[in-house]
This record gives structure tokens, C-alpha cells and sequence, in this order.
């Protein structure tokens, strides 16, 4: 790998959690750091600690200005920004299509904006936070699970495509990791957040052990391939496991509301 010191590093979704690590981590490695963040104090909070700049504004539309920031190229693109909303095929259909627009067609569209430059450069590298939710399920959110489906699928493609001339891809597939995220997931928030759940700093560290090996599967938990192998070679028998955790939750709101 390439040093890091003075790489061109742009993080969306860098406000806090694992972004904000993500920033601190790559800025600790001596790199140049682009905060991105929807809410701006968030994102100037963290640039000030990191002695980054700040580029508040939705992850979904960034590349550019971030470009611009960064005097017109990015080594480093990390496509961190997400949300969880819950529920299924009753969820909104504006619900549906933010979850769509920001887990997944932001890293689309910055790939589309990123890849004529990186490959006239030979060079450049995606990194895409997707969760474990895209290799197995997420109980309680039908659009957080297909959607990073579809980001761990897209992120995949462009491995296989872009491999040979020096893209590199990196896929981050933590399970529970303790950050703002899930406060909204109620019941289902406490499954993944069991003993198992980590700190972002540790889901950093990850990526930069995960970028240094060369590897496109970053699995901050190591179990998560037993959990997707599972699901591989016996989707029965993972799909009556997920489904029995899923009865224990009704179960719990159950008893909560009664
Ligand atoms: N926390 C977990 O358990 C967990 C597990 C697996 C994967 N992930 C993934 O990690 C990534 C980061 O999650 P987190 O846990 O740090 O969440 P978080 O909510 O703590 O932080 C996410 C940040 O992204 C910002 N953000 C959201 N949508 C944005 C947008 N459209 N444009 C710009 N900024 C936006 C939010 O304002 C927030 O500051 C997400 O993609 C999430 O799906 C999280």
C-alpha cells in the first residue's frame, strides 16, 4: 500500500461513529481529510479536531466539491454515509428511497464521478461501509438489508471490473458497532448490539489493516463469515436461526406493551 502521509482522503458521514474514526484514524496516518457530514457542526467538529476541512452536505451529491477541496484529486473515497430505517414493505415509499439513495447510489454516483479520473491515473481506491446486514439480514429493516445487499453487490462489481487497472475496493462489513446509528431500530437495535458489538475506533482500525493487506472483505468481526457461510451452505437452516431471533423480539415487544 501506498503511505498514507499526505493522501487525499474524503470520508462521508464523518460527523460521528465509525465515519468520524474513519477521519480521525486516516488524519492520525498523516493524510489529508475531507469531513463530510449532512449535519455541518457535526462535520466542522471533527475536521477542527483533525485539522481536516469541513464539506457539509448530503453524501449523495459530494464528489465535486469535494474535488475541489482536495485541488482535483481523491486517493481515498470512503462511502460511509447510511442510515437504518426500520420496518418492511409497509415503510413509506420516501423511507424506501432514501435508504436506496444514500446506502447505495451514493457510492454509485461517486464511483461514476471518481473512476475516469482514477483510471486515466492508474490509481485510486473505494472503500464502501456496508454492514454484515449485506451478506446475511438486518431483523426489523427490510431497507437496510436490500439495500447493503445492493452496496456489497455494486462494491463487488467493481472489484471484479477494476482490479486489473489499480482500483482498489474494499467492502467494510462490521456486524454491531456502538454509534448513533441505531437509535431509531428499537427491539432490533439490542440483537445486533449484543456483547458482540464494538467500538468504531476498532471498525477503523480494521480498514486500515483491511487497506494494508490488500483485502476487498473487511470483516471487523471475524465471525460474520461463519454467520454468511452459513447462510450459504444451509439457507434453510440460517433462515429458521434468524427467524427464531425474530420470534424472541415479537415476543419481548410483546411483553413491553402488554
Ligand atoms: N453502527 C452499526 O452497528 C453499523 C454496523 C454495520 C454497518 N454500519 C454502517 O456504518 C456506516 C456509518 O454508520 P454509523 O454507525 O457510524 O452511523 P451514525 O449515525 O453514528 O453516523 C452516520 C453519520 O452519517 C451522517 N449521514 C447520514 N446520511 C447522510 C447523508 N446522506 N449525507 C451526509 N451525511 C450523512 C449522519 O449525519 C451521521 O453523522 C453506515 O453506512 C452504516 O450502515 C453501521
Amino acid at each position: 500500500m501506498e503511505s498514507l502521509i499526505g493522501a487525499k482522503v474524503v470520508v462521508t458521514g464523518a460527523g460521528r461513529g465509525i465515519g468520524a474514526a474513519l477521519a480521525r484514524r486516516f488524519a492520525a496516518e498523516g493524510a489529508q481529510v475531507v469531513v463530510n457530514d449532512r449535519h455541518p457542526e457535526r462535520a466542522g467538529a471533527v475536521a477542527a479536531e483533525i485539522g481536516g476541512t469541513a464539506l457539509p452536505g448530503d453524501a449523495c451529491a459530494i464528489v465535486p466539491a469535494a474535488l475541489d477541496a482536495l485541488g482535483g484529486t481523491v486517493d481515498i473515497f470512503c462511502a460511509n454515509a447510511g442510515i437504518a430505517p426500520t420496518g418492511g414493505p409497509e415503510t413509506p415509499e420516501e423511507v424506501w428511497d432514501s435508504a436506496l439513495e444514500v446506502n447505495l447510489k451514493a457510492h454509485v454516483r461517486a464511483a461514476r464521478e471518481l473512476l475516469p479520473g482514477w483510471l486515466e491515473r492508474g490509481r485510486g481506491r473505494f472503500v464502501a461501509t456496508v454492514s454484515a446486514a449485506g451478506m446475511t439480514t438486518m431483523i426489523g429493516s427490510a431497507p437496510y438489508s436490500v439495500s447493503k445487499h445492493a452496496a456489497l453487490a455494486f462494491a463487488e462489481w467493481l472489484a471484479v471490473t477494476y482490479r486489473h487497472r489499480g482500483i482498489e475496493v474494499h467492502a467494510v462489513c462490521p456486524r454491531g458497532v456502538r454509534t448513533g446509528l441505531h437509535h431509531v431500530s428499537e427491539g432490533s437495535a439490542d440483537l445486533m448490539l449484543t456483547s458482540a458489538a464494538i467500538g468504531p475506533e476498532e471498525v477503523a482500525d480494521a480498514v486500515l489493516k483491511g487497506i494494508e493487506e490488500g483485502r476487498f472483505l473487511i470483516l471487523p468481526h471475524p465471525e460474520a463469515a461463519d454467520h454468511a457461510a452459513a447462510r450459504v451452505t444451509d439457507h434453510e437452516g440460517w433462515l429458521d436461526g434468524i427467524n427464531v431471533l425474530q420470534q424472541r423480539l415479537e415476543d419481548r415487544n410483546r411483553r413491553a406493551t402488554a
